[in-house]
Protein backbone atom coordinates (compact mmCIF):
# COMPACT_ATOMS: atom_id res chain seq x y z
CA UNK A 1 0.00 0.00 0.00
CA UNK A 2 1.50 3.17 -1.02
CA UNK A 3 2.55 5.52 1.50
CA UNK A 4 -0.54 7.92 3.29
CA UNK A 5 -3.28 5.72 1.66
CA UNK A 6 -5.41 4.33 4.67
CA UNK A 7 -6.48 1.10 4.99
CA UNK A 8 -10.42 0.64 5.33
CA UNK A 9 -11.74 -2.09 7.59
CA UNK A 10 -15.33 -2.50 6.93
CA UNK A 11 -17.83 -4.37 9.31
CA UNK A 12 -17.72 -5.01 12.54
CA UNK A 13 -15.88 -8.32 13.73
CA UNK A 14 -13.92 -7.52 16.72
CA UNK A 15 -11.66 -10.21 16.69
CA UNK A 16 -10.49 -10.05 13.12
CA UNK A 17 -10.86 -6.17 13.17
CA UNK A 18 -8.24 -5.65 16.13
CA UNK A 19 -5.77 -8.25 14.85
CA UNK A 20 -5.51 -6.78 11.54
CA UNK A 21 -5.36 -3.07 13.40
CA UNK A 22 -2.71 -4.10 15.51
CA UNK A 23 -0.47 -5.57 13.11
CA UNK A 24 -1.06 -3.09 10.21
CA UNK A 25 -0.68 0.24 12.82
CA UNK A 26 2.53 -1.01 14.35
CA UNK A 27 4.18 -1.23 10.73
CA UNK A 28 2.59 2.62 9.90
CA UNK A 29 -0.47 1.91 7.93
CA UNK A 30 -2.84 4.60 8.74
CA UNK A 31 -5.68 1.66 9.15
CA UNK A 32 -9.44 2.96 9.65
CA UNK A 33 -13.00 1.03 10.69
CA UNK A 34 -16.64 1.68 8.84
CA UNK A 35 -18.81 -0.15 10.85
CA UNK A 36 -22.76 -0.41 9.91
CA UNK A 37 -25.77 1.43 12.20
CA UNK A 38 -28.46 3.54 11.90
CA UNK A 39 -26.81 6.70 11.95
CA UNK A 40 -24.07 8.33 10.76
CA UNK A 41 -21.20 9.34 13.01
CA UNK A 42 -17.69 9.22 14.93
CA UNK A 43 -17.73 6.23 17.54
CA UNK A 44 -13.78 6.65 18.25
CA UNK A 45 -10.87 7.58 17.21
CA UNK A 46 -10.45 5.32 14.17
CA UNK A 47 -14.22 3.92 13.95
CA UNK A 48 -17.35 5.66 12.03
CA UNK A 49 -20.61 4.51 11.84
CA UNK A 50 -22.92 4.68 8.99
CA UNK A 51 -25.83 3.45 6.91
CA UNK A 52 -24.90 1.25 4.40
CA UNK A 53 -27.62 1.27 2.83
CA UNK A 54 -27.68 5.19 2.27
CA UNK A 55 -25.37 7.09 -0.03
CA UNK A 56 -25.66 9.98 1.72
CA UNK A 57 -24.65 8.40 4.89
CA UNK A 58 -21.97 6.59 3.31
CA UNK A 59 -20.70 10.11 1.41
CA UNK A 60 -20.43 11.16 4.90
CA UNK A 61 -18.59 8.63 6.10
CA UNK A 62 -16.20 8.38 3.57
CA UNK A 63 -15.39 12.39 4.28
CA UNK A 64 -15.07 11.43 8.31
CA UNK A 65 -12.75 8.54 7.65
CA UNK A 66 -10.22 10.54 5.37
CA UNK A 67 -10.63 13.31 8.18
CA UNK A 68 -7.40 15.76 7.04
CA UNK A 69 -5.99 12.77 4.88
CA UNK A 70 -4.54 13.99 1.52
CA UNK A 71 -4.28 10.68 0.42
CA UNK A 72 -7.08 8.07 -0.65
CA UNK A 73 -7.95 4.83 0.86
CA UNK A 74 -6.03 2.67 -0.69
CA UNK A 75 -7.19 -0.32 0.58
CA UNK A 76 -10.78 -2.04 1.50
CA UNK A 77 -10.99 -5.27 3.97
CA UNK A 78 -14.59 -6.17 3.35
CA UNK A 79 -15.77 -8.11 6.94
CA UNK A 80 -19.16 -7.92 6.75
CA UNK A 81 -19.99 -11.47 5.61
CA UNK A 82 -18.30 -12.35 8.49
CA UNK A 83 -20.40 -10.46 10.89
CA UNK A 84 -22.80 -12.53 13.39
CA UNK A 85 -26.13 -11.40 11.40
CA UNK A 86 -24.34 -13.23 8.32
CA UNK A 87 -23.11 -16.79 9.57
CA UNK A 88 -26.04 -18.36 10.25
CA UNK A 89 -26.84 -21.90 8.47
CA UNK A 90 -30.39 -22.04 8.39
CA UNK A 91 -32.35 -21.27 5.06
CA UNK A 92 -35.26 -19.13 5.93
CA UNK A 93 -36.98 -16.01 4.56
CA UNK A 94 -35.08 -13.85 6.68
CA UNK A 95 -31.73 -15.41 5.69
CA UNK A 96 -32.71 -14.56 1.56
CA UNK A 97 -33.35 -11.24 3.06
CA UNK A 98 -29.63 -10.63 5.08
CA UNK A 99 -28.17 -12.35 1.87
CA UNK A 100 -29.82 -9.36 -0.53
CA UNK A 101 -28.38 -6.60 2.45
CA UNK A 102 -25.02 -8.23 2.65
CA UNK A 103 -24.72 -8.69 -1.66
CA UNK A 104 -26.07 -4.28 -1.83
CA UNK A 105 -24.59 -3.32 1.25
CA UNK A 106 -20.78 -4.70 -0.32
CA UNK A 107 -22.05 -2.88 -3.76
CA UNK A 108 -22.75 0.21 -1.88
CA UNK A 109 -19.50 0.18 -0.03
CA UNK A 110 -17.61 0.01 -3.39
CA UNK A 111 -19.29 2.06 -4.81
CA UNK A 112 -18.61 5.19 -2.36
CA UNK A 113 -15.17 4.30 -2.82
CA UNK A 114 -14.49 3.55 -5.89
CA UNK A 115 -12.66 6.40 -6.70
CA UNK A 116 -10.18 6.52 -3.82
CA UNK A 117 -9.14 2.82 -5.28
CA UNK A 118 -8.42 4.00 -8.50
CA UNK A 119 -6.20 6.57 -7.74
CA UNK A 120 -4.78 4.43 -5.24
CA UNK A 121 -4.25 1.64 -7.88
CA UNK A 122 -2.54 4.43 -10.17
CA UNK A 123 0.09 4.57 -7.37
CA UNK A 124 0.50 0.64 -6.50
CA UNK A 125 -2.42 0.09 -4.28
CA UNK A 126 -6.11 -0.22 -4.70
CA UNK A 127 -7.10 -3.47 -2.71
CA UNK A 128 -10.01 -4.97 -2.33
CA UNK A 129 -10.58 -7.54 -0.02
CA UNK A 130 -13.35 -9.78 0.93
CA UNK A 131 -13.59 -12.52 3.17
CA UNK A 132 -16.12 -15.35 3.65
CA UNK A 133 -16.55 -18.60 5.58
CA UNK A 134 -18.07 -20.61 3.23
CA UNK A 135 -15.52 -24.05 4.89
CA UNK A 136 -12.39 -22.16 2.98
CA UNK A 137 -13.22 -23.89 -0.38
CA UNK A 138 -16.02 -21.57 -0.98
CA UNK A 139 -18.70 -23.91 -0.76
CA UNK A 140 -17.18 -26.91 -2.90
CA UNK A 141 -17.70 -30.36 -1.72
CA UNK A 142 -18.86 -28.89 1.76
CA UNK A 143 -20.06 -31.69 3.86
CA UNK A 144 -20.60 -28.89 6.64
CA UNK A 145 -23.23 -26.32 6.08
CA UNK A 146 -22.21 -23.46 5.49
CA UNK A 147 -23.59 -19.66 5.71
CA UNK A 148 -25.56 -19.02 2.23
CA UNK A 149 -26.09 -15.61 2.90
CA UNK A 150 -22.37 -14.73 2.33
CA UNK A 151 -22.57 -15.85 -1.09
CA UNK A 152 -23.57 -12.97 -3.40
CA UNK A 153 -21.03 -10.85 -1.59
CA UNK A 154 -18.08 -13.30 -4.32
CA UNK A 155 -20.02 -11.86 -7.18
CA UNK A 156 -20.15 -8.24 -6.57
CA UNK A 157 -16.55 -8.50 -6.21
CA UNK A 158 -15.77 -10.61 -9.27
CA UNK A 159 -17.97 -7.72 -11.37
CA UNK A 160 -16.06 -5.28 -9.25
CA UNK A 161 -12.36 -6.54 -10.54
CA UNK A 162 -13.72 -6.28 -14.23
CA UNK A 163 -15.27 -2.81 -13.64
CA UNK A 164 -12.85 -1.21 -12.43
CA UNK A 165 -9.57 -1.22 -14.08
CA UNK A 166 -6.33 -1.47 -12.04
CA UNK A 167 -7.51 -2.77 -8.82
CA UNK A 168 -6.28 -5.83 -7.08
CA UNK A 169 -9.71 -8.19 -5.83
CA UNK A 170 -9.19 -11.07 -3.64
CA UNK A 171 -12.25 -13.12 -2.43
CA UNK A 172 -10.50 -15.16 0.35
CA UNK A 173 -12.46 -18.11 2.05
CA UNK A 174 -11.66 -19.30 5.25
CA UNK A 175 -12.37 -22.52 7.15
CA UNK A 176 -13.05 -20.97 10.62
CA UNK A 177 -11.77 -24.59 12.31
CA UNK A 178 -8.51 -23.34 11.45
CA UNK A 179 -6.28 -21.57 14.40
CA UNK A 180 -6.59 -17.81 13.53
CA UNK A 181 -2.91 -17.78 13.55
CA UNK A 182 -2.25 -19.84 10.80
CA UNK A 183 -4.85 -18.12 9.18
CA UNK A 184 -3.08 -14.81 9.69
CA UNK A 185 -0.33 -15.94 8.29
CA UNK A 186 -1.76 -17.64 5.26
CA UNK A 187 -3.51 -14.30 4.15
CA UNK A 188 -0.53 -12.00 4.84
CA UNK A 189 1.81 -14.36 2.55
CA UNK A 190 -1.72 -14.45 0.01
CA UNK A 191 -1.25 -10.56 0.49
CA UNK A 192 2.48 -10.08 -0.32
CA UNK A 193 3.31 -12.55 -3.33
CA UNK A 194 0.06 -10.35 -4.86
CA UNK A 195 -0.70 -13.51 -6.74
CA UNK A 196 -3.60 -13.33 -9.73
CA UNK A 197 -6.09 -15.59 -8.54
CA UNK A 198 -9.15 -14.01 -7.17
CA UNK A 199 -10.83 -16.60 -5.48
CA UNK A 200 -8.11 -17.90 -3.03
CA UNK A 201 -9.65 -20.58 -0.16
CA UNK A 202 -7.72 -21.41 3.16
CA UNK A 203 -8.44 -24.77 4.95
CA UNK A 204 -6.72 -27.38 6.90
CA UNK A 205 -5.27 -28.50 3.97
CA UNK A 206 -3.97 -25.14 3.12
CA UNK A 207 -4.34 -22.61 0.26
CA UNK A 208 -6.90 -23.77 -2.28
CA UNK A 209 -8.07 -22.18 -5.73
CA UNK A 210 -10.94 -23.12 -8.25
CA UNK A 211 -10.03 -23.69 -11.54
CA UNK A 212 -12.15 -25.20 -14.57
CA UNK A 213 -11.89 -28.74 -15.97
CA UNK A 214 -12.59 -29.19 -19.79
CA UNK A 215 -15.06 -31.97 -20.32
CA UNK A 216 -17.34 -32.47 -24.01
CA UNK A 217 -20.85 -33.07 -24.11
CA UNK A 218 -21.23 -37.24 -24.29
CA UNK A 219 -24.30 -38.78 -25.57
CA UNK A 220 -25.51 -40.73 -22.83
CA UNK A 221 -26.50 -44.41 -23.21
CA UNK A 222 -28.72 -43.81 -20.30
CA UNK A 223 -31.95 -42.16 -20.23
CA UNK A 224 -33.89 -40.70 -17.40
CA UNK A 225 -36.60 -41.73 -15.79
CA UNK A 226 -38.72 -39.51 -17.28
CA UNK A 227 -42.27 -40.65 -19.10
CA UNK A 228 -45.36 -38.66 -19.85
CA UNK A 229 -46.93 -39.10 -16.64
CA UNK A 230 -43.58 -37.11 -14.73
CA UNK A 231 -44.30 -34.00 -13.80
CA UNK A 232 -41.21 -31.32 -14.94
CA UNK A 233 -42.06 -27.82 -13.64
CA UNK A 234 -40.03 -24.74 -15.21
CA UNK A 235 -39.82 -21.46 -14.29
CA UNK A 236 -39.40 -19.06 -17.35
CA UNK A 237 -40.21 -21.84 -19.47
CA UNK A 238 -42.40 -19.97 -22.02
CA UNK A 239 -39.73 -17.90 -22.95
CA UNK A 240 -35.40 -17.97 -24.15
CA UNK A 241 -33.04 -20.44 -23.53
CA UNK A 242 -35.73 -22.40 -20.95
CA UNK A 243 -38.05 -22.57 -23.57
CA UNK A 244 -35.29 -24.69 -26.12
CA UNK A 245 -34.75 -26.93 -23.23
CA UNK A 246 -37.95 -27.49 -22.28
CA UNK A 247 -38.78 -28.91 -26.04
CA UNK A 248 -36.13 -31.43 -25.94
CA UNK A 249 -37.17 -32.53 -22.61
CA UNK A 250 -40.73 -32.92 -24.66
CA UNK A 251 -39.01 -34.62 -28.34
CA UNK A 252 -37.47 -37.30 -25.72
CA UNK A 253 -39.63 -37.65 -23.11
CA UNK A 254 -42.92 -35.72 -23.59
CA UNK A 255 -43.28 -35.09 -19.48
CA UNK A 256 -46.17 -32.89 -17.97
CA UNK A 257 -44.92 -29.60 -18.34
CA UNK A 258 -45.69 -26.71 -15.84
CA UNK A 259 -44.61 -23.22 -17.10
CA UNK A 260 -44.06 -20.28 -14.88
CA UNK A 261 -43.93 -16.42 -16.04
CA UNK A 262 -44.82 -13.24 -15.15
CA UNK A 263 -46.34 -12.32 -18.35
CA UNK A 264 -50.24 -13.42 -18.73
CA UNK A 265 -50.43 -16.39 -21.67
CA UNK A 266 -50.95 -14.32 -24.95
CA UNK A 267 -54.54 -13.83 -26.77
CA UNK A 268 -54.58 -14.52 -30.08
CA UNK A 269 -52.91 -12.44 -32.52
CA UNK A 270 -55.20 -9.76 -33.45
CA UNK A 271 -55.65 -10.07 -37.63
CA UNK A 272 -54.21 -7.03 -38.84
CA UNK A 273 -50.82 -8.32 -36.69
CA UNK A 274 -51.27 -12.08 -37.88
CA UNK A 275 -50.22 -10.57 -41.65
CA UNK A 276 -46.83 -8.65 -40.41
CA UNK A 277 -44.26 -11.85 -40.37
CA UNK A 278 -40.75 -9.33 -40.41
CA UNK A 279 -39.87 -6.84 -37.62
CA UNK A 280 -39.81 -3.98 -40.05
CA UNK A 281 -43.02 -4.53 -41.05
CA UNK A 282 -44.14 -4.52 -37.09
CA UNK A 283 -42.44 -1.53 -36.14
CA UNK A 284 -43.98 0.34 -39.21
CA UNK A 285 -47.37 -0.80 -38.50
CA UNK A 286 -46.79 0.42 -34.77
CA UNK A 287 -45.34 3.70 -35.76
CA UNK A 288 -48.59 4.17 -37.83
CA UNK A 289 -51.01 3.08 -35.51
CA UNK A 290 -49.67 4.83 -32.52
CA UNK A 291 -48.69 8.01 -33.84
CA UNK A 292 -52.31 8.00 -34.80
CA UNK A 293 -54.09 8.03 -31.81
CA UNK A 294 -50.97 9.68 -30.08
CA UNK A 295 -48.67 12.47 -31.67
CA UNK A 296 -46.32 12.36 -28.73
CA UNK A 297 -45.54 8.67 -28.53
CA UNK A 298 -41.79 8.15 -28.45
CA UNK A 299 -39.45 5.78 -30.39
CA UNK A 300 -38.92 3.84 -27.11
CA UNK A 301 -43.04 3.13 -26.30
CA UNK A 302 -42.99 1.92 -29.59
CA UNK A 303 -40.05 -0.48 -29.68
CA UNK A 304 -41.30 -1.84 -26.01
CA UNK A 305 -44.59 -2.53 -28.12
CA UNK A 306 -42.30 -4.40 -30.64
CA UNK A 307 -40.95 -6.31 -27.98
CA UNK A 308 -43.98 -7.07 -26.23
CA UNK A 309 -45.66 -8.53 -29.45
CA UNK A 310 -42.52 -10.67 -30.39
CA UNK A 311 -42.53 -11.73 -26.90
CA UNK A 312 -46.10 -12.83 -27.22
CA UNK A 313 -45.18 -14.72 -30.93
CA UNK A 314 -42.68 -16.62 -28.98
CA UNK A 315 -45.05 -17.46 -25.99
CA UNK A 316 -47.22 -19.03 -28.28
CA UNK A 317 -44.84 -20.69 -30.93
CA UNK A 318 -43.23 -22.06 -27.74
CA UNK A 319 -46.11 -23.84 -25.82
CA UNK A 320 -47.36 -24.44 -29.34
CA UNK A 321 -44.40 -26.67 -30.12
CA UNK A 322 -44.41 -28.37 -27.19
CA UNK A 323 -47.49 -29.48 -27.25
CA UNK A 324 -47.02 -31.13 -30.65
CA UNK A 325 -43.94 -32.63 -29.26
CA UNK A 326 -46.22 -34.75 -27.25
CA UNK A 327 -45.66 -33.18 -23.73
CA UNK A 328 -49.15 -31.44 -21.97
CA UNK A 329 -48.51 -28.28 -20.55
CA UNK A 330 -49.81 -25.73 -17.88
CA UNK A 331 -48.83 -22.54 -17.89
CA UNK A 332 -49.21 -20.35 -14.74
CA UNK A 333 -48.78 -16.49 -14.83
CA UNK A 334 -47.58 -15.49 -11.55
CA UNK A 335 -44.28 -13.42 -10.17
CA UNK A 336 -41.88 -16.44 -8.68
CA UNK A 337 -40.43 -13.39 -5.90
CA UNK A 338 -43.85 -13.73 -4.26
CA UNK A 339 -43.24 -16.59 -2.19
CA UNK A 340 -47.06 -16.82 -1.11
CA UNK A 341 -48.39 -17.56 -4.71
CA UNK A 342 -45.03 -19.20 -5.98
CA UNK A 343 -45.63 -21.68 -2.59
CA UNK A 344 -49.39 -22.41 -3.27
CA UNK A 345 -48.52 -23.60 -6.78
CA UNK A 346 -46.28 -25.87 -5.78
CA UNK A 347 -48.46 -27.10 -3.20
CA UNK A 348 -51.28 -27.35 -5.46
CA UNK A 349 -49.06 -29.50 -7.91
CA UNK A 350 -48.78 -31.90 -5.17
CA UNK A 351 -51.92 -31.61 -4.47
CA UNK A 352 -53.40 -32.64 -7.52
CA UNK A 353 -51.33 -34.08 -9.36
CA UNK A 354 -48.85 -35.91 -6.35
CA UNK A 355 -45.72 -35.63 -7.88
CA UNK A 356 -42.79 -33.48 -9.68
CA UNK A 357 -40.12 -35.34 -11.16
CA UNK A 358 -37.81 -32.30 -11.90
CA UNK A 359 -37.49 -28.65 -11.71
CA UNK A 360 -35.50 -25.97 -13.96
CA UNK A 361 -35.48 -22.86 -12.49
CA UNK A 362 -34.68 -20.46 -15.35
CA UNK A 363 -36.40 -17.14 -13.72
CA UNK A 364 -34.16 -14.54 -13.93
CA UNK A 365 -33.68 -10.87 -15.29
CA UNK A 366 -30.68 -8.80 -15.92
CA UNK A 367 -30.59 -4.91 -15.37
CA UNK A 368 -26.95 -4.05 -16.46
CA UNK A 369 -25.40 -0.86 -14.58
CA UNK A 370 -21.89 -0.17 -13.48
CA UNK A 371 -21.37 -0.24 -9.53
CA UNK A 372 -21.81 3.74 -9.55
CA UNK A 373 -25.01 3.45 -11.16
CA UNK A 374 -26.82 0.71 -9.79
CA UNK A 375 -30.14 1.55 -7.70
CA UNK A 376 -31.28 -0.47 -4.58
CA UNK A 377 -35.18 -1.08 -6.88
CA UNK A 378 -32.72 -2.41 -9.27
CA UNK A 379 -30.43 -4.66 -7.32
CA UNK A 380 -32.87 -5.98 -5.45
CA UNK A 381 -35.47 -7.20 -8.40
CA UNK A 382 -32.27 -8.61 -10.12
CA UNK A 383 -31.30 -10.76 -7.54
CA UNK A 384 -34.33 -11.70 -5.66
CA UNK A 385 -35.89 -12.88 -8.86
CA UNK A 386 -33.46 -15.64 -8.96
CA UNK A 387 -32.85 -15.93 -4.88
CA UNK A 388 -35.85 -15.87 -3.47
CA UNK A 389 -37.34 -18.34 -5.66
CA UNK A 390 -34.77 -20.44 -5.27
CA UNK A 391 -35.44 -20.73 -1.77
CA UNK A 392 -39.16 -21.08 -2.25
CA UNK A 393 -38.32 -24.37 -4.49
CA UNK A 394 -35.94 -25.44 -1.47
CA UNK A 395 -38.35 -25.36 1.15
CA UNK A 396 -41.54 -26.78 -0.83
CA UNK A 397 -40.11 -29.33 -3.18
CA UNK A 398 -39.95 -32.75 -1.68
CA UNK A 399 -36.38 -33.71 -2.56
CA UNK A 400 -37.48 -37.72 -1.93
CA UNK A 401 -39.30 -37.90 -4.84
CA UNK A 402 -37.62 -35.03 -6.96
CA UNK A 403 -34.77 -36.59 -9.79
CA UNK A 404 -33.40 -32.93 -10.52
CA UNK A 405 -33.22 -29.41 -9.82
CA UNK A 406 -31.62 -27.38 -11.96
CA UNK A 407 -30.53 -23.84 -11.85
CA UNK A 408 -30.07 -21.76 -14.66
CA UNK A 409 -27.03 -19.46 -13.21
CA UNK A 410 -24.39 -17.49 -15.50
CA UNK A 411 -20.82 -17.67 -16.01
CA UNK A 412 -21.50 -13.86 -15.00
CA UNK A 413 -21.65 -15.72 -11.62
CA UNK A 414 -18.36 -17.78 -11.94
CA UNK A 415 -16.50 -14.82 -13.53
CA UNK A 416 -18.01 -11.61 -12.53
CA UNK A 417 -18.88 -9.05 -15.41
CA UNK A 418 -19.10 -5.59 -16.12
CA UNK A 419 -22.06 -3.85 -15.16
CA UNK A 420 -23.91 -6.80 -13.55
CA UNK A 421 -22.59 -7.23 -9.92
CA UNK A 422 -26.29 -8.31 -8.75
CA UNK A 423 -26.49 -10.13 -11.15
CA UNK A 424 -23.43 -12.04 -10.46
CA UNK A 425 -23.97 -12.14 -6.63
CA UNK A 426 -27.39 -13.94 -7.86
CA UNK A 427 -25.87 -16.21 -9.58
CA UNK A 428 -23.27 -17.00 -7.25
CA UNK A 429 -26.04 -17.63 -5.16
CA UNK A 430 -27.50 -20.24 -7.02
CA UNK A 431 -24.43 -21.49 -7.28
CA UNK A 432 -23.79 -22.13 -3.80
CA UNK A 433 -27.24 -23.37 -3.05
CA UNK A 434 -26.76 -26.19 -5.17
CA UNK A 435 -23.15 -27.23 -3.69
CA UNK A 436 -25.45 -27.11 -0.72
CA UNK A 437 -28.34 -29.20 -1.41
CA UNK A 438 -26.56 -31.38 -3.57
CA UNK A 439 -24.65 -32.73 -0.34
CA UNK A 440 -27.96 -33.65 1.29
CA UNK A 441 -30.59 -34.13 -1.79
CA UNK A 442 -30.72 -37.91 -3.59
CA UNK A 443 -31.60 -36.56 -6.74
CA UNK A 444 -29.45 -34.51 -9.56
CA UNK A 445 -28.66 -30.65 -8.76
CA UNK A 446 -26.87 -28.45 -10.52
CA UNK A 447 -26.24 -25.07 -11.25
CA UNK A 448 -25.51 -24.18 -15.27
CA UNK A 449 -23.37 -21.32 -15.21
CA UNK A 450 -24.17 -20.72 -18.86
CA UNK A 451 -22.04 -18.43 -20.91
CA UNK A 452 -23.81 -16.13 -23.80
CA UNK A 453 -26.52 -17.58 -25.81
CA UNK A 454 -27.37 -16.65 -29.46
CA UNK A 455 -31.09 -16.46 -27.72
CA UNK A 456 -33.24 -15.32 -24.93
CA UNK A 457 -32.13 -12.36 -23.07
CA UNK A 458 -28.86 -11.90 -25.36
CA UNK A 459 -30.25 -8.14 -27.58
CA UNK A 460 -28.83 -7.26 -30.47
CA UNK A 461 -26.93 -4.61 -28.68
CA UNK A 462 -25.12 -7.54 -26.21
CA UNK A 463 -24.60 -9.50 -29.50
CA UNK A 464 -22.54 -6.60 -30.45
CA UNK A 465 -20.30 -6.44 -27.87
CA UNK A 466 -19.66 -9.98 -27.72
CA UNK A 467 -18.58 -9.87 -31.94
CA UNK A 468 -16.26 -6.79 -30.30
CA UNK A 469 -14.83 -9.06 -27.54
CA UNK A 470 -14.17 -11.87 -29.96
CA UNK A 471 -16.54 -14.10 -27.43
CA UNK A 472 -18.72 -16.73 -29.27
CA UNK A 473 -22.43 -17.01 -28.43
CA UNK A 474 -23.73 -20.78 -27.70
CA UNK A 475 -25.68 -21.93 -30.78
CA UNK A 476 -29.30 -23.14 -29.32
CA UNK A 477 -29.15 -26.71 -30.69
CA UNK A 478 -25.83 -26.71 -28.85
CA UNK A 479 -26.57 -25.28 -25.74
CA UNK A 480 -29.52 -27.85 -25.70
CA UNK A 481 -27.51 -30.90 -26.65
CA UNK A 482 -24.83 -29.83 -23.37
CA UNK A 483 -27.93 -29.24 -21.18
CA UNK A 484 -29.17 -32.79 -21.78
CA UNK A 485 -25.71 -34.55 -21.15
CA UNK A 486 -25.76 -32.73 -18.37
CA UNK A 487 -29.27 -33.66 -17.37
CA UNK A 488 -28.17 -37.28 -17.42
CA UNK A 489 -24.46 -37.08 -15.91
CA UNK A 490 -23.85 -39.72 -13.98
CA UNK A 491 -19.76 -39.42 -13.28
CA UNK A 492 -18.57 -38.02 -10.24
CA UNK A 493 -20.70 -35.32 -8.42
CA UNK A 494 -20.36 -31.78 -9.97
CA UNK A 495 -23.19 -29.15 -8.77
CA UNK A 496 -21.54 -26.35 -10.38
CA UNK A 497 -20.47 -26.35 -14.33
CA UNK A 498 -20.08 -23.92 -16.77
CA UNK A 499 -21.18 -24.28 -20.18
CA UNK A 500 -19.97 -21.80 -22.68
CA UNK A 501 -18.05 -21.04 -25.45
CA UNK A 502 -15.13 -18.47 -25.66
CA UNK A 503 -14.46 -19.52 -21.60
CA UNK A 504 -11.27 -17.51 -21.60
CA UNK A 505 -12.01 -14.51 -23.42
CA UNK A 506 -14.76 -14.15 -20.62
CA UNK A 507 -12.64 -14.90 -17.91
CA UNK A 508 -10.00 -12.49 -19.79
CA UNK A 509 -12.11 -9.64 -19.33
CA UNK A 510 -10.88 -9.31 -15.40
CA UNK A 511 -7.84 -9.38 -15.80
CA UNK A 512 -6.90 -5.66 -16.58
CA UNK A 513 -4.30 -4.88 -14.43
N1 LIG B 1 -29.62 -16.19 -22.63
C1 LIG B 1 -28.39 -16.32 -22.16
O1 LIG B 1 -27.44 -16.13 -22.88
C2 LIG B 1 -28.16 -16.68 -20.72
C3 LIG B 1 -26.83 -16.77 -20.27
C4 LIG B 1 -26.59 -17.08 -18.95
C5 LIG B 1 -27.64 -17.37 -18.12
N2 LIG B 1 -28.92 -17.28 -18.56
C6 LIG B 1 -29.98 -17.56 -17.60
O2 LIG B 1 -30.94 -18.40 -18.18
C7 LIG B 1 -32.24 -18.03 -17.73
C8 LIG B 1 -33.15 -17.75 -18.92
O3 LIG B 1 -32.61 -16.67 -19.64
P1 LIG B 1 -33.17 -16.24 -21.07
O4 LIG B 1 -32.04 -15.69 -21.81
O5 LIG B 1 -33.95 -17.30 -21.64
O6 LIG B 1 -34.06 -15.00 -20.62
P2 LIG B 1 -35.49 -14.54 -21.13
O7 LIG B 1 -35.68 -14.85 -22.55
O8 LIG B 1 -35.61 -13.11 -20.68
O9 LIG B 1 -36.44 -15.45 -20.26
C9 LIG B 1 -36.54 -15.30 -18.90
C10 LIG B 1 -37.77 -16.00 -18.44
O10 LIG B 1 -37.92 -15.82 -17.04
C11 LIG B 1 -39.23 -15.37 -16.75
N3 LIG B 1 -39.21 -14.52 -15.56
C12 LIG B 1 -38.43 -13.45 -15.31
N4 LIG B 1 -38.72 -12.93 -14.11
C13 LIG B 1 -39.70 -13.69 -13.59
C14 LIG B 1 -40.42 -13.64 -12.38
N5 LIG B 1 -40.18 -12.73 -11.45
N6 LIG B 1 -41.38 -14.56 -12.19
C15 LIG B 1 -41.67 -15.51 -13.11
N7 LIG B 1 -40.99 -15.62 -14.27
C16 LIG B 1 -40.02 -14.70 -14.51
C17 LIG B 1 -39.63 -14.59 -18.00
O11 LIG B 1 -41.02 -14.54 -18.16
P3 LIG B 1 -41.84 -13.19 -17.88
O12 LIG B 1 -41.07 -12.07 -18.46
O13 LIG B 1 -43.13 -13.46 -18.53
O14 LIG B 1 -41.91 -13.12 -16.43
C18 LIG B 1 -39.02 -15.44 -19.10
O15 LIG B 1 -39.86 -16.51 -19.43
C19 LIG B 1 -32.05 -16.83 -16.81
O16 LIG B 1 -32.05 -17.26 -15.49
C20 LIG B 1 -30.71 -16.31 -17.19
O17 LIG B 1 -30.08 -15.68 -16.11
C21 LIG B 1 -29.20 -16.93 -19.84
Amino acid sequence: LPNGHTLLIVGDVPEVSAAIEIVLTAEDYRVRQLISGSSTRIVSENVVEADFSSAESLREAHRLVLGSAADPIGAIVNLLALEAQFRHHHRTSADEAAALRLAQNTSNVIKQFEDDLRRSAAQGGGWLINFTSLNGKFGVDSEIPFPLAQAGTLGVMKSAAKEIPGIRVKNIDLDSQVEPQVLFASITAELAADAPEIEVGFNAAGRWTLELREQLATESEEALALDRESVVLVTGGAHGITAEVCKALARDYSPRLILVGRSPLPADEPAALRELASTTALRQYLIATMRRTDASVTPAQIEQALRQILKSRQMRANLAELRRLGSSVEYHALDVRDAASFSQLLDDVYARIGRIDGVIHGAGVIDDRMIRDKTPESFARVFTTKVNSAMTLTRKLRPESLKFLIFFSSISGRFGNIGQADYSAANEYLNKLAQQLDQSWPGRVVAINWGPWDAGMVSDQLREIYHQKDIDLIPPAEGVRFFMSELVHRGPSAPEVVITCSARQIEQISLKR
